[in-house]
């Protein structure tokens, strides 16, 4: 018998016990005549002890044990004199008897303890040493109860998990897709999903009525912190459902998240904003409300003091730094630099200090005297002390620089408090994005998503106008989900089509099989999908959806473990019917 406890589950009551453990050596000291080894396994660490006096020949073998090996141990639970009151097994140890070593370890690259020395490349190569920290042990295991508890909540409303193929054809969702050439077909490939969206859509065309899956789904887009090229989601979908429906349910879900994995009980509804308004008041249409500071749009006062670059500017905003009014000349340069750099890409930034004696001191003093400034102070709600920090430019550009400029001094400032969520929904999203690159309108969200019934008549005069039925859920300024109420009329969905620019042929090609489903009556639809990743990284406190997978990519796409993506063979590669260009390859 390899064991008859686990290393977590021993204490006081086990006094006396004759037991069999299991497990890696997580480290070992001597002291004196005795040697301390913690035995480690998914469960816990229990500390084994080597008596030199009573079992020299035993004592000495168990140091000659290296970090990480695989030992076996029988011996008996005994009250410790140095009781270690963090540790669950705190209060015992076990007098080794006899002992096996099951495997020995080469010794790890770095340490395989909560503060670690390996830096993340390394340790993503050896993620199954990484993957027995603690750390990531937790947050395997709080994926796997939030995932149990989605199915449980989603099973009781009446919602069944149904599978949907991984090899399909190219759907647009904004992102390229991964493509997979099929040798039976040769010349031709399969794409892997960036979301099941057509199928789900289906699904309901099929009656199904409530649809989840929790699902791998695959974008080859730029990486960053929340961006995996495989990533999971929650993906949801209703019949005879709205807007209300679905926001209805899934905050139902959410709460019973929190309730469940967090203990957090969230009595009221959670806050709904537009996203005009988030944009306006946050800057971003994933506001982190865990503090105010909101944007203040100054252009009217501003305007006629010939400082040019306020007057030049589509847009002037500003954020009231409390409390900041004493920032040194230093820690005012810094913000600007931060707000130069390229990722935020501001110009400049001008700021006024509302002094705690009630002077006002400012950066544009030579533009602006001391009545217009007040007039700035007064919109933006500043009370003396305060600094307020202002930014020009283009409308949006500026607004997200704000953005950026107001999390950096929420950083700045410690006004989020750990343990702290602030979930919210963000609404009226407009259906179409204008891209200045292509001169071609996106669908904001994606081509099924359907314009709110009364902005319908504006899709000819005014499409940028359009509100789209679609939303976000965002928790701590991290996007969770997005969803919308689809299209469900052929007609309306061609229309749609032809705005983005879909030419008749070119929709049929792509989507003929749903505007075909739509023919044979397709029920009303809405839905919704979570970045699952996300909602563990958020609940784990977690700024990297990397550290809530167990096998993830790096920010160039690789799997550094297991050296992936990989060439091919030659005769894989001609089995395929495929020839490798390098001639573009500047590498
Ligand atoms: P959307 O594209 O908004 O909607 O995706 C839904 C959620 O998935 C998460 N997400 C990602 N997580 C990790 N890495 C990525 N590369 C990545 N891309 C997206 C985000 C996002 O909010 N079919 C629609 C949903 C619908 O309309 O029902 C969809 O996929 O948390």
């Amino acid at each position: 018998m390899y064991r008859t406890h686990t290393c977590g589950e021993l204490n006081l009551r086990h006094s006396g016990n004759e037991v069999t453990l299991s497990g890696w050596v997580q480290r070992s000291r001597d002291h004196g005549g005795m040697t301390f080894i913690d035995l480690r396994d998914r469960y816990g660490i229990t500390q084994l002890v080597f008596d030199m006096e009573t079992n020299g020949e035993l004592c000495r073998e168990a140091r000659k044990l290296g970090r990480e090996f695989v030992i076996r141990v029988e011996g008996t639970v005994r009250e410790r004199s140095n009781k270690n009151p963090k540790m669950a097994t705190g209060d015992i140890e076990i007098d080794v008897r006899m002992l096996w070593v099951l495997n020995a370890s080469l010794l790890p690259p770095f340490t395989i303890e909560d503060e670690t020395d390996g830096g993340e490349e390394l340790r993503m190569k050896f993620r199954y040493l990484d993957l027995r920290r603690n750390k990531m042990k937790k947050n395997l295991e709080l994926r796997h109860r939030m995932a149990g508890e989605i199915r449980k909540y989603l099973d009781k409303q009446s919602f069944i998990e149904i599978e949907t193929p991984v090899m399909i054809k190219s759907t647009p969702e904004g992102a390229r897709d991964f493509v997979v050439p099929s040798r039976m077909n040769q010349g031709e490939f399969y794409a892997l999903p960036q979301s099941p969206q057509i199928f789900k859509q289906l699904l309901m065309v099929a009656g199904y009525d409530r649809y989840f899956q929790i699902v791998k789904c695959f974008r080859d887009e730029d990486l960053r912190a929340d961006r995996q090229p495989e990533f999971t989601q929650v993906d949801c979908e209703m019949s005879f459902a709205g807007q209300e429906d679905v926001l209805n349910t899934f905050e139902g879900l959410a709460k019973h998240l929190f309730q469940e994995i967090k203990n957090i009980d969230f009595n009221g509804p959670f806050p709904r904003i537009t996203f005009k308004d988030a944009m306006d008041r946050y800057g971003t249409d994933k506001p982190d409300i865990r503090f105010r500071m909101e944007i203040t749009e100054l252009k009217e006062f501003t305007r006629g003091h010939n400082f040019q670059v306020f007057d030049d500017a589509e847009y002037v905003g500003a954020i009231c730094a409390e409390n900041c009014a004493g920032y040194t000349r230093k820690q005012i340069d810094k913000l600007t630099d931060f707000v130069k750099r390229p990722q935020i890409g501001a110009k400049g930034m001008v700021w006024v200090k509302y002094n705690e004696d009630g002077t006002i001191k400012s950066s544009v003093d030579k533009f602006y005297d001391e009545a217009a400034l007040h007039k700035w102070i007064g919109a933006c709600g500043a009370r003396q002390g305060d600094l307020v920090l202002i930014m020009a430019g283009e409308r949006i550009a500026t607004q997200e620089a704000l953005s950026e400029l107001r999390l950096e001094m929420g950083r700045q400032l410690d006004l989020v408090m750990e343990g702290d969520f602030a979930p919210l929904w963000v609404v009226d999203f407009p259906l179409f994005e204008w891209d200045q690159e292509t001169g071609r309108f996106y669908a904001k969200h994606h081509p099924f998503t359907s314009p709110r019934p009364e902005d319908i008549a504006l899709l000819d005069s005014d499409p940028a106008s359009v509100r789209a039925n679609a939303y976000d859920l965002v928790i701590n300024g991290v996007e969770i989900g997005g969803g919308s109420v689809r299209i469900h009329n052929k007609d309306l969905q061609g229309k749609m089509f032809e705005k983005l620019g879909f030419t008749h042929e070119q929709a049929k090609e792509q989507f003929g099989f749903l505007m075909e489903a739509f023919r044979y009556g397709a029920p009303p639809h809405a839905g919704v999908a979570f970045g699952f990743d996300r909602w563990v990284a958020v609940f784990a406190g977690s700024d990297s959806i990397r550290d809530v997978i167990a096998f993830p990519k790096n920010n160039s796409g690789r799997d550094l473990m297991i050296d992936s993506p990989s060439s091919i063979s030659h005769e894989q590669l001609q089995e395929l019917r495929l020839k490798i260009d390098d001639t573009g390859n500047d590498k």
